[in-house]
């Protein structure tokens, strides 16, 4: 658990702020959307099938995710950012894998953040709102991790809501 972060946690931000870090969010969704686009078609080989046809489910999820934030941004009174973030390519599938998981955590680590700060502002139904999208983005995570074949990367701080399931 990263100490030197929790304070800053706990500080409550503007709303003008949040929006800005829901416009970071945004980006971060428009990358995924383009990286499980592109990822989910060039995978190829037998043993990449399964994760292939689950990253194209991602992309699917991604864009509702953005979907959710941009409407949050409007009613925030700011207008939803369209640039994405960078988004890395390899002709590697363990490349493009380990790209996937790495962005995927550091969206669970940024959503996570914002719940709190949602709440701090009184905003619970946002926090609701994104607290779902958090569950995918934890799925995403094991996915990614499994095709990997590693353990789940343990990030700090949050229910590990998947180790109630099988596996
Ligand atoms: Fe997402
Ligand atoms: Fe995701």
């Amino acid at each position: 658990m990263a100490e030197s972060k929790s304070a800053a946690r706990e500080q409550k931000i503007s709303r003008d702020r949040l929006a800005e870090l829901l416009n970071e969010d945004l980006s971060r969704e428009y990358q995924a959307i383009i990286a499980y686009v592109v990822y989910s078609q060039v995978l190829t080989g037998a043993q990449y099938m399964d994760i292939a046809a689950q990253l194209e489910i991602h992309a699917k999820q991604e864009l509702d995710h953005a979907l959710i934030l941009s409407r949050q941004i409007d009613y925030l009174g700011k207008m939803p950012a369209v640039v994405p973030k960078p988004v890395r390519t390899s002709k590697r599938p363990q490349d493009m894998l380990r790209y996937d998981l790495d962005n995927e955590n550091e969206t669970i680590r940024n959503y996570r953040d914002r719940i709190r700060q949602c709440e701090l502002l009184g905003e619970y139904a946002m926090a609701e709102q994104i607290r779902q999208i958090l569950m995918q983005e934890q799925d995403h995570q094991i996915d990614l991790a499994t095709a990997l074949g590693e353990d789940i990367p343990d990030l700090g701080g949050g229910p590990k809501r998947r180790s109630l399931r099988k596996r």
